[in-house]
């Protein structure tokens, strides 16, 4: 796939079929995500990949199963509408769209310092270096046929999720990564419309 068509193509997607992946197959996205840059040169990064349902349904146990369009109502920062309607696709999806998927793929990231708060931007170059290498990752997959959805864990997630994976403490999980085969009918958000003449600025804003 030429890689704009990836470019454009590219879409959280939660739906998915049952087919599985090959094992090729996710080797070679995973490894497109090791070809992404990295702030000191390390690619200092894990990934898990889990297809076992059973292992998923444990991994992801901490993933709200019960949320609903009007959840949205209580996110106070949503005033858009279109951003609205995104969430209220998106927001009850969280754990069917996981389960669902052929693999959860997670990313780790070696904590190099408290993210949480930096004392500078560069604190902050270890996370934006793992994120580089998801969007490789996810458009590697789009390249191989195949579509991808994220969640930031919250609360316990990240703690429930080490309990069952076993990864060490000084490493963090950016995301949880759904990846499978689209539905034809998934439901897709409406992407804000942007044009690009009014957000790119030649010699000066
Ligand atoms: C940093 C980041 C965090 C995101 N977190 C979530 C999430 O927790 N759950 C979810 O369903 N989608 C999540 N998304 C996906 C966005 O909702 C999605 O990219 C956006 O609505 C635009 O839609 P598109 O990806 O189909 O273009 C996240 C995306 C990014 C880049």
């Amino acid at each position: 796939m030429d890689f704009y068509e990836a470019v454009n193509n590219r879409r959280s997607i939660r739906n998915f079929t049952d087919e599985k992946i090959p094992e090729e197959t996710i080797k070679r996205i995973v490894e497109a995500a090791y070809k992404a840059p990295a702030n000191d040169h390390f690619r200092d990064w894990h990934y898990i990949v889990i297809t076992d349902k059973d292992k998923m349904r444990e991994v992801i146990d901490g993933v709200p199963k019960n949320l609903n369009e009007k959840d949205v109502d209580n996110m106070t920062f949503i005033s858009d509408p279109e951003q609205k309607r995104a969430y209220q696709i998106a927001v009850p999806m969280q754990y069917r769209m996981l389960i669902d998927a052929a693999a959860i793929i997670i990313p780790l990231m070696k904590k190099k310092c408290d993210i949480l708060h930096p004392s500078s931007l560069s604190d902050l170059n270890c996370y934006a270096s793992v994120w580089c290498s998801i969007e490789n990752l996810w458009l590697a997959a789009v390249a191989e046929g195949y579509a991808c959805n994220l969640r930031i864990p919250l609360g316990d997630e990240e703690s429930i999720a080490r309990k069952v994976l076993g990864f060490p403490e000084n490493y963090m999980i950016p995301c949880f990564i759904g990846v499978g085969k689209a539905t034809e009918d998934a439901v897709k958000t409406k992407q804000i419309d942007i044009n690009i003449d009014e957000l790119l600025h030649w010699e000066k804003f």
